[in-house]
Formats: C-alpha cells, structure tokens, sequence
C-alpha cells in the first residue's frame, strides 16, 4: 500500500498520474482539508500537521508515503526524514515532491532560467531554489508566490476570466525574465495548467508535475524492491478525510475526473 498525502483535496492531481503511469498498486489518499490550506501557515504548524499525517498513514499499513503537497514538501519533508522517521519509523520512508522535479529541470543543460511558482510557504521556504542550486549552481532561479489562486481554483473558478487576470499578473515577472521553464510548485496548479501554458507561450515548458513525480516514483519503486510494495490484481484506493466527506467526494470528481466511492471521515 502506498500512502499519498496532501493538505487537502489537490493532491488528488498528483494521485491521478499516479493511478496513470502505476495502476497496479494498492492506495491511501489522506488529504487533511479541516486544515488546509497550508500554503499560508508556519513551519512548525505545517510540521506538526504533516507528522500527524505521517503517524495516520504508517498505522493504516502503508510501506511508503508520499507528499504530494508542495507546501509539506518545502516545509517539513527533510526534518520528517532526517528526525522523525529514523527515531520513531526506522526502516521506513517518506517521499516528496521537490527532488523529482528540480531533477527533471537540472538534468536539461540548456536550461539557464527557471521559473518557480507556489503557495506563499513554498516559496517562502527557498527549497526549489536551494536544491536547484545544488544540482546546477550556475542556475538563475526567479520565485514568485501565488496565495490567491489555491481558494480560487477550489471555488470552482479556474475558467473565470477574474482568475486569468490575476493568473497573468503573478506569471508577468517570470515572463519578463523569460524562463525556460516553469515548475508549478502546488498540487493544485495543473487545474490551470492550459491557462498558464497559454500565458507562458510556446518559449517557455510548463511541467507537468504529477507525471514527473509519478515517473520518479515508478524508478524509485523498482530500485527499492525492499519495501515488498506489491503490484495487485484488483488494486484499490481508499480515501481518508478530516473534513466533510461529501465536500470531498464532488471537489474529487473535478480533481481526479472518478466518481469516487471510498470516503472515510478521520479524526487525528
Ligand atoms: N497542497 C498545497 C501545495 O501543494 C496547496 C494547498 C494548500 O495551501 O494547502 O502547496
């Protein structure tokens, strides 16, 4: 069982490219929507929230958890890793967002520029720009944060003519840097991914993130054997929320295009 977490409802992007390139795999999707959204919270907040999810998908017998939330990812992955997990869960691991793609974008060599944007703790946190650095220092990285686009998209406004406005207002400064290439670093952005395509134009690459993370965990996955992480016949993805189910079950329709059946309300 692979467990895939978010803050709330976006993660399902990520988990649908997960459903695409690895099928046969058993699922938990926890998405802790009672406290999203994250993106505008503190380090210690989001560390604390991420190692409760942590705690609940470990205990529901997942072998591998990966967060698919940006802001987590940035924020609270590599002290879950470094502290955490070998203290109370040795042997285990926890995956992110973050290493798939920056290894995506360092390993083109013509890529001089890079774009960068995200949830106010994303970028807030430097995490994109430190470990792009760190696989090519010669990189000139531009951030920009985008708090207003999460609450948009989940109001169901992504096609509204309001939401492109402020969509082209906060890509203008990376467009005038003219990147190469733009990271959408929250799980929420590939619901405007043709809108910020458009806006981009054809000179910049817009990734598509969850399939970049899905095919990183697919390599991962076969160099990682010991994790018995079993390929099944009838896979199943059950999900877990703390908030209303019925809220989840029509924002997942429009997130992962399923009807979704296996809806549990958890308290942590
Ligand atoms: N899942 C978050 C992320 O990818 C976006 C929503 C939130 O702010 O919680 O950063």
């Amino acid at each position: 069982m692979i467990g895939v977490f978010d803050s709330g409802l976006g993660g399902l992007t990520v988990l649908k490219s997960f459903l695409r390139v690895l099928p046969s795999y058993n699922y938990i999707y926890f998405g802790d929507s009672a406290r999203a959204p994250y993106g505008g919270r503190s380090q210690d907040t989001i560390y604390g929230y991420t190692k409760e999810a942590v705690d609940f998908l470990f205990a529901k017998r997942c072998k591998l958890i990966i967060i698919a939330c940006n802001s987590a990812s940035a924020q609270a992955l590599r002290k879950i890793q470094q502290e955490y997990l070998p203290q109370k869960y040795p042997g285990k691991n926890v995956l992110g967002v973050i290493s798939p793609l920056v290894e995506e974008v360092a390993q083109d060599k013509n890529i001089k520029r890079v774009g960068v944007i995200g949830t106010r703790a994303t970028i807030e946190s430097d995490a994109y720009k430190i470990e792009l650095k760190k696989l090519n220092p010669d990189l000139e990285i531009f951030q920009t944060s985008a708090p207003l686009l999460v609450p948009l998209i989940e109001e169901g406004w992504s096609r509204q003519p309001e939401t492109k406005k402020i969509l082209k207002k906060y890509l203008r400064p990376l467009k005038v840097k003219q990147v190469q290439i733009l990271i959408p670093a929250c799980t929420h952005y590939p619901i405007l991914y043709k809108e910020i395509k458009n806006i981009m134009t054809k000179r910049c690459n817009v990734l598509n993130s969850g399939e970049v993370v899905a095919q990183s965990l697919k390599d991962y996955l076969e160099r990682h054997p010991e994790y018995k992480i079993n390929k099944v016949k009838n896979p199943v993805v059950n999900f877990f929320t703390t908030d209303d189910t019925k809220r989840f079950r029509v924002m997942a329709k429009k997130f992962l295009d399923v009807d979704v059946e296996k809806i549990k309300k958890v308290c942590l």
